[in-house]
């Protein structure tokens, strides 16, 4: 399972780096706006910053609603680098950018996934990933993992190779149950991936191997 850090914090970017099991990064305009990153050349800049931070893939979402938009927007920021994946809304213009990208080799992530149908239509334009909104669909009481088994499933059946990107991840459980039931990729905040490093054992059983090993040698 690759695991992606959903954020354009810099230094947040950094620590997962070296923690050394990130695999890329999700941004998205609401991420971009809490960075306080506006303008196009900011903006920009920004993201050329991330790549220079990670050595996976750094999702960069298009502003614009209309196909022209898209493609413009899309263009520009693959030229930026090649770790950059263009993330398009789930919208009838996405989807025909989306095929128009996949033509020219340009590689996207279809965001704003909540049904089984959207992930279908996704795929079929051949988008590269597909983020289905876990944690959002967990908030008005709808089986967010729920619809990452389904998809995975479906992708099964028919080979597509869009990849299942599980977003708006929450918490280290969100991380195992889209383990569980197969994700290729999840995404989610700094604070779920080193969650999945407590357990109170560890810490108990640590503090006692290190309480023996210094009583047995000030013997
Ligand atoms: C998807 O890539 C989005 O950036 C993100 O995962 C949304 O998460 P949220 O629901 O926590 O805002």
């Amino acid at each position: 399972m690759k695991f992606f850090i959903d954020t354009a914090n810099l230094a947040e970017i950094r620590e997962a780096q070296d923690l050394g099991v990130l695999d890329g990064v999700t941004t998205n305009p609401s991420l971009m706006a809490k960075e306080g990153i506006t303008g196009k050349d900011n903006v920009m800049r920004h993201y050329k910053q991330i790549c220079d931070i990670v050595e996976g893939d750094v999702s960069a979402e298009v502003i614009g609603t209309t196909f022209d938009e898209m493609i413009s927007e899309g263009e520009e920021l693959a030229e930026l680098d090649e770790k950059i994946v263009v993330k398009v809304p789930m919208i009838k213009d996405g989807v025909k950018a989306i095929k128009y990208f996949s033509e020219k080799g340009i590689r996207t992530n279809c965001t704003l996934i909540f049904s089984a149908g959207q992930a279908l239509l996704a795929a079929k334009a051949g988008a590269t990933y597909v983020s289905p909104f876990v944690g959002r669909l967990d908030d008005v009481s709808t089986d967010g993992v729920a619809l990452i088994e389904q998809i995975v499933m479906i992708y099964r059946n028919y080979g597509y190779t869009t990849e299942v990107l599980a977003a708006s991840i929450r918490h280290p459980m969100h991380i195992i149950q889209c383990a569980e039931v197969g994700a290729d990729v999840m995404t989610g905040p700094l604070s779920a991936i080193t969650a999945l490093l407590n357990h109170p054992l560890t810490d108990i059983g640590l503090a006692k191997f290190l309480a023996d090993h210094k009583k047995a040698s000030s013997k």
